[in-house]
């Protein structure tokens, strides 16, 4: 049974044979019958790959000089800083965000861009009218661009345009707005959306189009999120920040050209997005008038240092189960360092309520923010600011040692560079040669809670 799939080809004239001979029957070659075994068992033909063959692919070996794909600055900064130093020719990229967060604007400023910048460009819009993008364009100043603009759904009226124009930058905004004919589901649904962006990535890798998708995040109901087609393009960007504050932070989570999370930083304006060139000093905010329950955490962004400010708030709780609430932080990263508190070093926040946020709207994803997010907590529990000079960075381990943070260079430079003179770190964290700042070297949290001094009861 096992030899079921076999069977035997002549490779004189291809005639399939249940078994071997020396004369094909077919065109009475000698000894042309070679055995074939089929490439599944697995079932029977249609249901399974069944016995027929494919066509063998190339092999190539690794190494050899392959050019780096060009690519094309859009003039605004931050933008091309995510994607990593510019749009790579042909690759398909996906921004995804929840919807107002700014994502047609960052679109339309860095089409304008690539367009001023000689490359055809096309924007194709399922969302807003030619003259409300018109009229946004103007606001944003880049009326003058030499953008082409289309408003079109239809995926097939979107291909064929595309073909014939031949652009060398094209956006969709949004996929959801996407109609499919061959499809059987309403636009938005996440049959509409695969199929249409899977076409619509196959055409640009094959006409070397750089194509740009935009895509609402949804919570929840009939629209299907970005994430379901993330898969199939090169890189993946989020937009996000807080509807009450005007910062917005463009993420690459995903890059086959580039860093994964790179940020760049924007502000939302009256007139558009504006780079933010110095995210620490806009994350540090106003250093002057400092309160208890703050410290200032040296992080990584992608390739960027930025330096942020933890808050934290620890208040008497009225409630049976004390609150925990973290805005900006993992709250699971915030539970283990509380725990750890707790357990190693006798710090109880039992009957605590806790809110830590990272001011500004950034999130904060480093395991290296631990020792400032403890500070944070710390300095408000015992109601003393944390020393107005000083930065921290490193990472808390279940046992309550702290392991050193990548990077730890950067970070200690960055924080130089805007005045601290004092760093908390974990143990052998190397000072920089020549650096001015002085190293306060921890080896467990328990040093970061005799800093603060511990009340009765707490020995
Ligand atoms: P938009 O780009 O339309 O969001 P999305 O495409 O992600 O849904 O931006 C929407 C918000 O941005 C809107 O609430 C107004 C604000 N905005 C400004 O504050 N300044 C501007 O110059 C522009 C164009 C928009
Ligand atoms: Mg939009």
């Amino acid at each position: 049974m096992a030899k079921a799939s076999a069977r035997y080809v002549c490779q004189n004239c291809g005639a399939v044979t249940p078994r071997w001979a020396g004369r094909c029957d077919a065109c009475g070659g000698w000894n042309t019958i070679v055995e074939e075994a089929g490439l599944s068992v697995a079932g029977p033909e249609g249901k399974s790959l069944g016995a027929k063959k494919g066509r063998k692919a190339a092999l190539m070996p690794l190494a050899g000089e392959e050019a780096a794909p060009p690519r094309l600055s859009s003039g605004v900064g931050e933008f091309d800083r995510a994607l990593g130093g510019g749009l790579a020719q042909g690759s398909a990229v996906l921004l995804g965000g929840d919807p107002g967060i700014g994502k047609s604007t960052l679109m339309l400023q860095a089409m304008a861009g690539w367009a001023r910048n000689g490359a055809k460009t096309i924007y194709v819009s399922g969302e807003e009218a030619a003259a409300q993008i018109r009229m946004r364009a103007a606001r944003l100043g880049v009326s003058e661009s030499p953008l082409m603009l289309a408003t079109e759904t239809n995926l097939r009226d979107i291909l064929t345009t595309l073909d014939a124009e031949k652009p060398a930058v094209a956006a969709i905004d949004s996929i959801q707005t996407l109609w499919a004919d061959h499809v059987e589901s309403a636009p938005g649904s996440v049959a509409q959306l695969r199929a249409a962006v899977h076409e619509l990535v196959s055409f640009a890798k094959r006409r070397e189009v750089a194509l740009l998708l935009v895509g609402h995040v949804t919570k929840e109901g009939q629209i299907a999120g970005p994430r379901v087609v993330e898969h199939m393009v090169d890189t993946v960007l989020y937009f996000e920040g807080e509807r009450g504050h005007q910062f917005r932070i463009l993420r690459a989570v995903k890059n086959r050209f580039g860093p994964a999370d790179e940020i760049g930083v924007f502000e939302m304006t009256g007139a558009g997005l504006s780079e933010v060139r110095n995210p620490s000093a806009l994350f540090l905010g106003d250093r002057e008038k400092r309160a208890p329950g703050a410290a200032v955490f040296a992080g990584i962004e992608g390739t960027r240092p930025v330096l942020v400010e933890i808050q934290a708030l620890v208040a008497p709780s009225s409630l049976g189960t004390p609150r925990r609430a973290a805005v900006g932080c993992d709250s699971a990263r915030l539970a283990m360092i509380l725990a750890v508190l707790e357990a190693r070093c006798g710090v109880s926040f039992g009957a605590q309520d806790i809110y830590v946020a990272v001011s500004g709207g950034l999130r904060v994803t480093e395991p290296a923010a631990d020792l400032a997010i403890a500070a944070a907590l710390l300095s408000s529990w015992r109601d003393k600011s944390t020393p107005a000079e000083a930065a921290f960075f490193g990472e808390v381990s279940l046992s309550g040692a702290l392991r050193p943070a990548p990077q730890a260079d950067a970070r200690i430079k960055e924080a130089e560079k805007l005045g601290f003179t004092r760093i908390l770190a974990p143990d052998k964290t190397k000072p920089l040669s020549g650096g001015t700042a002085r190293l306060d070297l921890l080896e467990t949290l328990d040093d970061l809670v005799n800093r603060f001094g511990r009340p009765p009861g707490h020995e």
